[in-house]
């Protein structure tokens, strides 16, 4: 098995001291579905924005495909892709239009372009809507528009942050349906979040628990369920996360900025 990400002493402290990620390193595989579980505020997020280069590091390195973000954070840019927790894409313009718009970030001729775009709206089976606005898209579909934008550069390692957060379970299975087609038919080595324990269970080859940016445990889910198996019979993943993550409550938002975006969010829906 060669290794396609290799994380070492990943650390990340940021401004007013917070230590989001702390010295956190690990191995992920060519070609696996690798899963980073944890509660709200573990460091999921922060980990997947040194590993994608959009942020640095306060210590410790990476390496994509063997190239050091630190040192060549662009070639390092070029092997992965991106989808962010949320929505990237805008919903007045068409689906075809939004890839066109993300093409342009790559030096790409015009012919390129337009077949680069015909082959990721094919992984995304979205062929036949790419003339629509859309606004006129279901929540799957745009999530699935959002994820052809992150594939338009060919990269070998898709991230996916919380993919499939606030989508109904119809809609989950069919976004993971496409994560699963992306590995198979196009040997993509995948990095997801996701608070679906079940779904990470059946998906991901391995899976890491974080918690307060340390890595708990890090195993296929079938060697974590084992591990806890004197403790609780027939364990399920989430007795597995509940197991190395404790019981108490984490609060619902990480930062007071973020919270203040929600309660706001709530108002504008009620107004
Ligand atoms: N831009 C930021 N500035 C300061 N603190 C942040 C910022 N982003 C996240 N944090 C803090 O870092 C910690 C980890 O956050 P995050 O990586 O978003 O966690 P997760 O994705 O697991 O929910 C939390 O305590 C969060 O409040
Ligand atoms: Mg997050």
């Amino acid at each position: 098995m060669r290794t396609i990400i290799e994380a070492q002493g990943l650390t990340k402290v940021y401004k007013g001291g917070i230590l989001a990620v702390d010295n956190v390193s690990f191995t992920v595989n060519e070609g696996e579905i690798f899963g980073f579980l944890g509660p709200n505020g573990a460091g999921k997020s922060t980990t997947i924005a040194l590993l994608t280069t959009l942020l640095s590091p306060t210590k410790g390195t990476a390496t994509i495909n063997g190239i050091d973000i630190t040192k060549h954070a662009y070639q390092a840019r070029l092997e992965l892709g991106f989808v962010s927790q949320d929505l990237a894409v805008e919903d007045a313009l068409t689906g075809y239009d939004n890839l066109r718009l993300q093409a342009g970030f790559y030096h790409l001729t015009r012919t390129e372009v337009h077949d680069r775009i015909a082959e990721v709206l094919k992984m995304v089976d979205l062929t036949g809507r790419a003339k629509d606005k859309v606004e006129t898209y279901s929540g799957g579909m745009r999530k699935r528009l959002d994820i052809a934008c992150g594939l338009i550069h060919r990269p070998r390692i898709l991230f996916l942050d919380e993919p499939t957060l606030g989508l109904d379970i119809q809609t989950r299975r069919e976004i993971w349906k496409y994560v699963n087609t992306l590995r198979e038919k196009n040997k993509m080595t995948i990095f997801l979040t996701t608070h679906y324990m079940d779904e990470a269970d059946s998906l991901c080859d391995r899976i890491a628990i974080i918690d307060r940016g340390v890595i708990k445990t890090l195993d296929t889910p079938s060697a974590l369920k084992e591990a806890i198996k004197n403790e609780v019979p027939n364990p399920t993943l989430d007795d597995v996360f509940l197991h190395y993550t404790g019981k108490e409550m984490r609060e619902d938002f990480t930062s007071k900025e973020e919270s203040f975006k929600a309660r706001n969010n709530i108002r504008r829906a009620r107004g």
